[in-house]
């Protein structure tokens, strides 16, 4: 049985005092322990320490958006994942799409900063997903593939399936435009046939464009087994909401 992971990714969002806000009211309705789903929430680097005792006792997850591919040394305004596990993160984004568009990451960095955060015990969540211009020229497949295959030749399969896999359409993040569930479903069932054997304990998300509205058929899917959420997790109250509704 695979415990259902809600994750939000607040992006370069908020300020220190709204960031705090927003952990402490998220953490009041997750009191230790509690539920059967897990939640997690990532905020800017900057901010990891406030959310991190912002979140204090609570069973609330702490993750980053992203992390360094180098150990140490002299690598301008990157953040090592042993500085992030210093902060209590549990997780790491890595790959984001707006990672790989904006700041050119490759799908052999994105390989390499997904064994940096092992190598410090971070777990990563690797996100994968086609372009509007992909999915109409009917590459969504050859796209995903690479994106996995790139992670499992650097790491191998086992540190995979150790891991968390985010599946996020491009088109689909933060343009309202949500992937239908079989739409997701068909691509997470695709990736879970990709990471072998032992896949089937591997937790396996869908994001873009969750929100309160859409979540609970989302989460009907076999092999979704929650969601990374970014403009949604924004707002307590429908971030919590969202976590609510895969508890069923
Ligand atoms: P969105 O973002 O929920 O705002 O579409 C999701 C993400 O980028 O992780």
């Amino acid at each position: 049985m695979r415990r259902p992971l809600i994750v939000g990714n607040w992006k370069m969002n908020g300020s220190r005092h709204s960031s705090i806000e927003l952990a402490d009211n998220i953490a009041r309705h997750f009191s230790a322990g509690d539920g059967r789903v897990e939640c997690a929430v990532c905020p800017p680097h900057v901010f990891l320490a406030d959310v991190a005792s912002a979140l204090g006792g609570s069973s609330v997850g702490l993750g980053a958006q992203d992390v360094s591919q180098f150990e140490q040394g002299a690598y301008t305004g990157d953040v090592s994942a042993a500085m992030l596990a210093e902060f209590s993160c549990t997780y790491v984004l890595v790959g984001h799409s707006e990672r790989r568009a904006c700041f050119g990451e490759t799908s052999s960095q994105v390989a390499a900063k997904f064994l940096a955060a092992q190598g410090e015990g971070l777990t990563p969540i690797l996100c994968v997903g086609e372009t509007l211009a992909e999915r109409q020229a009917d590459r969504t497949l050859e796209v995903i593939a690479e994106q996995i295959d790139a992670v499992v030749e650097a790491a191998g399969l086992d540190a995979l399936t150790s891991a968390v896999v985010a599946y996020e359409p491009v088109w689909a993040i933060g343009t309202g435009e949500v992937a239908s569930p079989a739409q997701a479903q068909e691509i997470l069932a695709f990736i879970r046939a990709r990471l072998g054997e032992k896949a089937n304990t591997v937790r396996l998300l869908y994001g873009g464009s969750v929100n309160a509205e859409n979540a609970a058929q989302l989460f009907e899917q076999h092999d979704i087994d929650g969601a990374l959420v970014g403009g949604a997790a924004l707002q307590a109250e429908q971030f919590m909401t969202i976590c609510q509704m895969a508890e069923t």
